[in-house]
């Protein structure tokens, strides 16, 4: 039997295709080994595995819907003949709690406010030891906060190697590859908003992104001053990306 491939959304892909490539030169990315924290009904990891991506992948989630609605998707199909559940185990854990032991090379973490998932990896103290140093990349994609979640990595010794900005159903996503070395960065706040790479990649969905920071921050700013509130932070974040804007025009 071949494979029968599942397609979840252009974000889950986008978020498969950078697990895909190499951390580091000389990475086996024949034996990439994943854990899905917030898996909900299992589609990435059905694509993970079906796709060839991954080999094993622990597919997790906090909620007991979300984890019989993945197991009932993982028992109705197969890989080459053998039942998928060979490849991918479902379980009910919050966050990374308990998966320790999984030898994971790859955690996606997707879906989900960029503060829960700052909380998900600063509860795993096992993915900043020494023998996982340097060796997880993960795939982290904020709903919310994102300049939170940078900032939570960055203080934490954490990497942002590269981003993407995805477009899928009309919705801009930021999806973050990122990997543990323990030095601690500092962004500029639009950086931080923003993320560094999208900025020096710039394209079109940067611009649009670029466009809707500077107007939320005008309203903030206006907001403020209605209400007598200093706004001097926002003033120069607004400053930085109104530089950025006119070196993209
Ligand atoms: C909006 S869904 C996103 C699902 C999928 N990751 C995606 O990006 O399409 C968020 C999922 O994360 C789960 N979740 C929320 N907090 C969690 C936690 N602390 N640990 C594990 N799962 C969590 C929820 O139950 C839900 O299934």
């Amino acid at each position: 039997m071949g494979r029968d491939i599942t397609t979840p959304s252009t974000r889950l892909v986008a978020a498969a295709r950078i697990a895909a490539a190499s951390l580091y030169d000389g990475e086996d990315t024949d034996n990439l080994v994943a854990i899905d924290v917030g898996c909900d009904h299992a589609k990435l990891a059905i694509y993970l595995v079906q796709s060839g991506i991954c080999q094993k992948v622990t597919a997790s989630d906090i909620n007991e819907g979300p984890v019989s609605k993945a197991r009932e998707n993982v028992s109705r199909r197969t890989l080459m003949g053998a039942p998928l559940s060979d490849y991918i185990d479902i379980v009910l854990t919050d966050g990374l709690t308990g998966l320790s032991d999984r030898n994971a090379n790859r955690i996606f973490i997707l879906g989900m406010g960029g503060e829960v998932i700052s909380g998900i990896l600063d509860r795993a103290d096992f993915v900043r030891n020494d023998v996982n140093k340097g060796k997880i990349k993960f795939i982290l994609q904020p709903m919310t906060s994102e300049d939170k979640l940078r900032e939570y990595l960055l203080e934490s010794g954490y990497n942002i190697l590269d981003e993407e900005m995805v477009l899928d159903k009309e919705r801009v996503y930021a999806v973050m590859s990122v990997c543990f070395d323990g030095i601690k960065r500092e962004y500029t706040p639009a950086q931080l908003l923003l993320g560094k790479s999208n900025i020096e990649k710039g394209g079109e969905l940067f611009c649009r992104q670029l466009d809707r920071r500077i107007r939320i921050t005008e309203k903030a700013i206006a907001d403020r001053k209605k209400a007598e509130l200093d706004c001097s932070e926002l003033e120069n974040l607004l400053r930085e990306m109104q530089e950025m804007k006119e070196k993209t025009t």
